[in-house]
This record gives C-alpha cells, sequence and structure tokens, in this order.
C-alpha cells in the first residue's frame, strides 16, 4: 500500500471511532443516538457495526484531520471534505448525519454512507467513488458477513444497511446489500467465490420487487440458484422485523423464500386482472415461455401441473402450447 493510500485509510479508521464516540457518549449526539434507538436499532447493533454522528458542523472533520497532519488534498481526493471554488477553503461532506462505516473485504474503512435525521435530502449520501472506493465492487457487511455465508452456504442479499442490521440483530448474520445501486457482474463474482445459493429480500415495493427480478436474472445468469423472500404489505425488511419480530421474519420471511419460478409466477401476475380473459390468456403465456426455459424435466412437468389445476386447464393442452412456445421462440 502507497503511503498516500495508507493515509487516505488511517483517516477513515480514525473519523470512524470519533463519529462513534460522537454518537454514543456526547451530548452532541444524543439526539442521533434516540433516532436509532427509536428506530429499533440496539447497542449491539451500533457497537458491532460501529454507526456514528457527523456534528451539525461545516469543519469539524476537516479540523479533525488536519490538525493530525492529513493533508487537505489528500482527504479531498478520500471524499471525506470538498474544496470550495470561490476560495479554496475546504468544509466537510459530512454534516449532521448518521454514519455508517463501508468496509472492503479485509475490514478497513473505505468510505461512509451518511443517513439524514430528517427529511433532508438526499436520504442517503454515500462517499463519492475514490481510488479507496469502488461501489460497483462493495457489498455492504461482506466482511462481517463472509464466515456465516461460507457456513451456510447461502448468502441474503438485501436492498438498505437498515435491512442488513436488523437482519442480523435477528440472528440472520449472512446479509450483504448493494450500496444503493444495482447488482454488478464484480458483486456477483465476489458472492460467487463463497456461495452459489442467495436469497434475495429486497423491499416487498414496488422498486424492490423490479430491483429483485432483475438482479435474479442476472444471478440466474451466472449459475447461481435463487430464493425470494417477500413481506406482505409492501414493508422492507427492517420495517417488518419492528412490527413483527426476529422469529417471524426468521420463520415466516427468510425460511419461507419463494423459488424463482414461484416468484416469476407472482411478478408477472402483479397488475392484471385474472377474471378477465384476455389478461389471464397472456400471463398463462407468458408463464409458459418461462417454463419453456427449464431444462429439468420433472421442473417442468410440476409447474404445467401447476398452472393446468390453478386454471382448469387439461394438462394435454396446456403441454401442446408448450411445444409451440418452444419453437416459436428459437
Ligand atoms: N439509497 C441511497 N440514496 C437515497 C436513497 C437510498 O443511496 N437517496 C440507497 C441506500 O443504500 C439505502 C437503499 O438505497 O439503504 C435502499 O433505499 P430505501 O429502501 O429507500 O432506504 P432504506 O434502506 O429503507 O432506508 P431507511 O430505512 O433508513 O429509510
Ligand atoms: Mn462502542
Ligand atoms: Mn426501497
Ligand atoms: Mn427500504
Ligand atoms: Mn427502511
Amino acid at each position: 500500500v502507497s503511503p498516500e493510500l495508507q493515509s487516505m485509510l488511517d483517516a477513515h479508521e480514525l473519523l470512524q471511532k470519533f463519529y462513534h464516540h460522537l454518537l454514543v457518549n456526547t451530548k452532541d449526539g444524543q439526539h442521533a443516538l434516540e433516532y436509532l434507538l427509536n428506530r429499533g436499532f440496539t447497542r449491539e447493533s451500533i457497537d458491532k457495526f460501529q454507526i456514528g454522528y457527523s456534528l451539525n458542523s461545516w469543519d469539524f472533520g476537516y479540523k479533525f484531520l488536519t490538525k493530525r497532519d492529513f493533508s487537505p488534498e489528500l482527504m479531498e481526493k478520500a471524499g471525506l471534505i470538498i474544496k470550495r471554488e470561490r476560495d479554496g477553503t475546504y468544509f466537510d461532506r459530512f454534516r449532521d448525519r448518521i454514519m455508517f462505516p463501508i468496509s472492503d473485504r479485509n475490514g478497513n474503512t473505505i468510505a461512509f454512507s451518511g443517513r439524514s435525521l430528517g427529511a433532508d435530502e438526499p436520504k442517503y449520501l454515500n462517499s463519492p467513488e475514490t481510488v479507496i472506493f469502488n461501489k460497483s465492487k462493495i457489498l455492504y457487511n461482506f466482511h462481517l458477513a463472509k464466515p456465516s455465508i461460507r457456513k451456510l452456504q447461502q448468502a441474503v442479499l438485501f436492498e438498505g444497511f437498515a435491512d442488513v442490521i436488523a437482519a442480523d440483530k435477528s440472528g440472520v448474520e449472512n446479509g450483504i446489500a448493494t450500496m444503493g445501486t444495482s447488482l454488478t457482474e464484480e458483486h456477483i463474482t465476489l458472492i460467487r467465490q463463497n456461495t452459489q445459493s442467495i436469497t434475495i429480500c429486497f423491499d416487498s415495493d414496488k422498486a424492490g420487487i423490479e430491483a429483485a427480478f432483475r438482479a435474479g436474472n442476472m444471478l440466474i445468469d451466472a449459475g447461481c440458484s435463487i430464493k425470494v423472500a417477500m413481506m406482505p404489505d409492501g414493508l422492507d425488511p427492517d420495517e417488518y422485523i419492528k412490527k413483527n419480530g426476529p422469529e417471524k421474519f426468521r420463520n415466516e420471511v427468510i425460511s419461507a423464500s419463494l423459488t424463482w419460478m414461484a416468484f416469476k409466477f407472482l411478478y408477472f401476475r402483479r397488475g392484471k386482472n385474472l377474471q378477465i380473459e384476455g389478461d389471464r390468456l397472456a400471463y398463462i403465456e407468458t408463464i409458459l415461455k418461462e417454463i419453456s426455459k427449464l431444462t429439468k424435466a420433472v421442473e417442468k412437468d410440476h409447474y404445467l401441473r401447476q398452472l393446468a389445476s390453478e386454471f382448469s386447464i387439461s394438462l394435454e393442452a396446456l403441454q401442446q402450447q408448450l411445444k409451440q412456445v418452444f419453437f416459436t421462440e428459437k
């Protein structure tokens, strides 16, 4: 590691410790701590994930770092401070936010995501891309989750930091999340080095369901085996756990995950009224296309029977149509 990179890493580590101290030990951080505790974050989670608080100040971070001889130019390159065009002075990127440290796979802090306490936009402010932080390669909590992922041969992919942390508190320690971006091939490679089995547990709102469909298809193409965990009423995992508790989350969400095909059955029927003939026929055709992509005869037969019984269609008619789908698709 070059001296410059080392200095960037050192600055992140020192700041992280300071942010954490401000959150848990000081009057200035008290409202932020109360915000987290009200949301259901525990003191154990706050320590384990080294969550912190950045003061409502333009330059406390800048002063903290320069007092310790970190070069402002380098700290700007590390994404921690921002240079004013006008006079070349610097100000802190993160102000009055809950600070989530982002680690690389060795556990070094390489970036932060700061959540606003109120309705301030953006809700989450991330470090910019830097020489030490590349969003498309980093999965939140990968470093801590890795032993559990390897042991269980299963990873759970979430949408948000709060979801990973709430799941961990609930005994689901193999959770990871992207940094608010979509899944990349680099993320998939990293996961695939540890397991080929992934449970997608995104928010059960429209955006989350669409994102789960996209992520699932990418993971399937990479040869992974996929399950999808869903929550009722458009909840996200963190909200679900707060409302229903850890046991229900483990037993009725994670353990009750849908197979990829069962998820697609649900996915393609959203927005359709299957009482209407046109919608119903379009849906059956879409599902037949999905069934035609399956490679195992037993699976094909299983889902054909399911479709036949749900819509009271003869199995023979579906098998007949499946052949047509197959020939028109290829
Ligand atoms: N995100 C982001 N910038 C935003 C909103 C979201 O980077 N303005 C990212 C964050 O990583 C966030 C994830 O997208 O964790 C999921 O977004 P969302 O579901 O809106 O946030 P939650 O994780 O549910 O956040 P919270 O529970 O704190 O409201
Ligand atoms: Mn502590
Ligand atoms: Mn969401
Ligand atoms: Mn959410
Ligand atoms: Mn949430």
